[in-house]
């Protein structure tokens, strides 16, 4: 019998500006949950990182229930009245559309969904992140499923020596592409090391094709035609057996890599791995962060939390990233600190520099050089 675990997330608000999504609206979203168990979900969990709030819910209806859909949009309905009541900043955010369609993905919650059959021990792992967006989980994913010197268990376990296939997605393009690593792996660093426009939704087991990893990426494609900007993402990783250890799947989070988000989405910044009590970002809106949750699923249950990033063993990965942050820091509105214009999630810089339009005048000469201009210059 399979077992589906659906992660669900959605800011609908923050205490204050953009910094955490406050108890009251975790509450709302629970209230509205424990009434679902039985009916529609076997279990749940929920959590906040910053301002983003994240639904993890076991089940037996499978990927892209109605249902299940239906239950987190409702959540996140009812936490948005309250957000609305304490008028609390971007109350509503997420929610981009008016009604519930069959289906949360394009209407502004983002989704990380796999089914399974439940191994002898069904170890998992869901990441919540707040000030970035999908493409975070590029760099990590690639080494825990790909990098044999973070993964030991790609060289040691003879069901993983076979190796991964990642799915890509071209988010502005809406296709996807299916690359097998150790030997297409030059192909898809070539790939996923651009994060203007790929992304890693999903990777499986060679061996047989088990679903291992999956990650949210609905709000960076362009719904509706217009780039709706960054969302904060979730995933869900299988550990242990025939999967990276969780060791291994926390690994890559030792060493902090830079993330397209942090102040108003238009920020490189260093993705710093905390416990859930300092997922509370607040400096420069940030740094951004990232919260790992284990847990063991038992028929269907959800056993847990373990707050891995709680360990001490993340104190220097924490400490580095406060280092790499100030680093980066001094460069203020200016690149590499600045993310290049098509990556911000507000597009308001072109507003700001309309005002300018009619105040350029054309470079002189250059119109000579344009016009066989090399002639002249001989003379
Ligand atoms: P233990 O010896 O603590 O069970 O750990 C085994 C292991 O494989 C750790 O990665
Ligand atoms: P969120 O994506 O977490 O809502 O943050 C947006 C922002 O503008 C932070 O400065
Ligand atoms: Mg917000
Ligand atoms: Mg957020
Ligand atoms: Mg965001």
């Amino acid at each position: 019998e399979k077992i589906t675990i659906s992660v669900i997330k959605a800011d609908v608000g923050g205490l204050c500006g953009h910094t955490i999504a406050p108890d009251e609206l975790l509450e709302a979203c629970e209230s509205v949950l424990e009434k679902a168990v039985d009916e529609i979900i076997l279990d749940y969990y929920v959590t906040r990182c910053g301002d983003d709030i994240d639904l993890i819910m076991s089940h037996k209806l499978g990927c892209d229930n109605e249902k299940v859909h239906g239950l987190a949009w409702n959540a996140f309905e009812e936490a948005t009245k309250v957000a609305k009541e304490l008028k609390l900043y971007g109350a509503g955010q997420d929610l981009l559309a008016d009604s519930f369609s069959g289906n949360v993905r394009g209407l502004g919650p983002g989704v990380a969904e796999m089914e399974f059959v439940e191994r002898k021990s069904e170890p998992i792992v869901v990441f919540c992140c707040d000030k970035t967006d999908p493409t975070a989980f590029n760099y990590p994913l690639f080494k825990m499923f790909a990098d044999p010197f973070n993964t030991a268990g790609l060289v040691f376990d003879p069901s993983m020596i076979s190796g991964f296939r990642f799915e890509v997605h071209d988010v502005i393009e809406h296709k996807k592409v299916l690359l097998d690593c150790p030997e297409e792996m030059y192909m898809l660093l070539a790939l996923i090391g651009d994060y203007e426009k790929y992304a890693i939704k999903r990777i499986y087991r060679r061996k047989d094709g088990e679903i291992a990893a999956v990650v949210s990426t609905e709000k960076i494609n362009f719904i509706a035609g217009e780039y709706v900007g960054k969302d904060d993402p979730v995933a869900i990783v299988r550990a242990q057996s025939g999967f990276p250890a969780v060791g291994e799947v926390l690994e890559p989070f030792a060493n902090p890599h830079f993330v397209p988000g942090w102040m108003r989405g238009s920020h490189w910044g260093p993705l710093m791995p905390v416990g859930e009590d300092d997922a509370i970002p607040t400096r420069f809106d940030g740094p951004p962060r990232i919260v790992a949750l284990g847990f063991q699923v038992c028929n269907g249950m959800l056993i847990g939390p373990n707050d891995l990033f709680a360990d001490k063993g993340f104190d220097k990965a924490r400490e580095k990233a406060l280092e790499m942050a100030d680093i980066i820091r001094r460069m203020g509105p200016f690149q590499p600190h600045r993310l290049p214009a098509t990556m911000m999630e507000y597009t308001t810089v072109p507003k700001v520099l309309k005002a300018l339009e009619d105040r350029f005048i054309p470079l002189e000469g250059l119109e000579l050089i344009e016009e066989g201009g090399k002639e002249e210059k001989k003379e």
